[in-house]
């Protein structure tokens, strides 16, 4: 796809070191943050909340887009305290919400950006309702919950599917992507990419985010 995006995930980052490991990241030409909000619940770990995401934009200031990755049961409580707090795009999970158009709606009206995410076993046929309404589809490439695990290569269709459907949705991967997978999800057709363990462990993260995106734009 042209023009793919690159959204690291600082979910396996320096934590206590948050705001510096954001800044390192934008200086490494980041074109995006992916933020993972996660309550226990929805999955089976914790990591931060609104707070931390106001305090975030204290420090990077007006400019970096934050993409809330929202793994949390009942989406509809944290659409307005995550705009306040200054978050762009607000991604909640199908699986976790009985009215997707309402809650659709509810994060329209708070101002943000609108991200639909499917787990890897839920169908794409369940997003395809929705598509014409959001902004982007995540199609997760692991079990939501932790980073730094396997690619699924297996959900490389979906993205397919949907790039076919939709030309002009954008598509997120997110989930053991890196250098070793980027081509078959830039093939499939996903145009925003989010990459965790492969850019945070690297020594050198500028040139694996220039790699990922001139693959992915290729
Ligand atoms: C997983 C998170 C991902 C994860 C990506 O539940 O949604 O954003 O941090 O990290 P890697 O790229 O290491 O799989
Ligand atoms: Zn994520």
């Amino acid at each position: 796809a042209s023009g793919c995006k690159i959204g690291p995930s600082i979910l396996n980052s320096d934590l206590a070191n948050l705001g510096a490991e954001c800044l390192r990241m934008l200086d490494s030409g980041a074109d995006y943050l992916h933020l993972d909000v996660m309550d226990g619940h929805f999955v089976p770990n914790i990591t931060f909340g609104h707070p931390v995401v106001e305090s975030l934009r204290k420090q990077l200031g007006q400019d970096p887009f934050f993409d809330m990755h929202m793994m949390v049961s009942r989406p509809e409580q944290w659409v307005k305290p995550m705009a306040v707090a200054g978050a762009n795009q607000y991604t909640f999970h199908l699986e976790a919400t009985e009215n997707p158009g309402a809650l659709i709606k509810d994060i329209r009206e708070n101002g943000m950006k609108v991200g639909l995410a499917i787990k890897p076993g839920t169908t794409v046929e369940y997003l395809a309702p929705w598509a014409n309404q959001i902004d982007m589809a995540l199609v997760m490439t692991v079990e939501p919950g932790f980073g730094g695990q396997k690619f699924m290569e297996d959900m490389m269709p979906k993205v397919h599917w949907l790039r076919t459907q939709f030309p002009s949705l954008d598509i997120e991967v997110d989930g053991g992507v890196g250098p070793d997978t980027i081509h078959k999800c830039a093939e499939a057709g996903a145009n925003m990419i989010v990459s965790g363990s492969a850019i945070m462990r690297s020594e050198d993260p500028r040139s694996v985010i220039s790699l990922l995106r001139s693959v992915c734009s290729e």
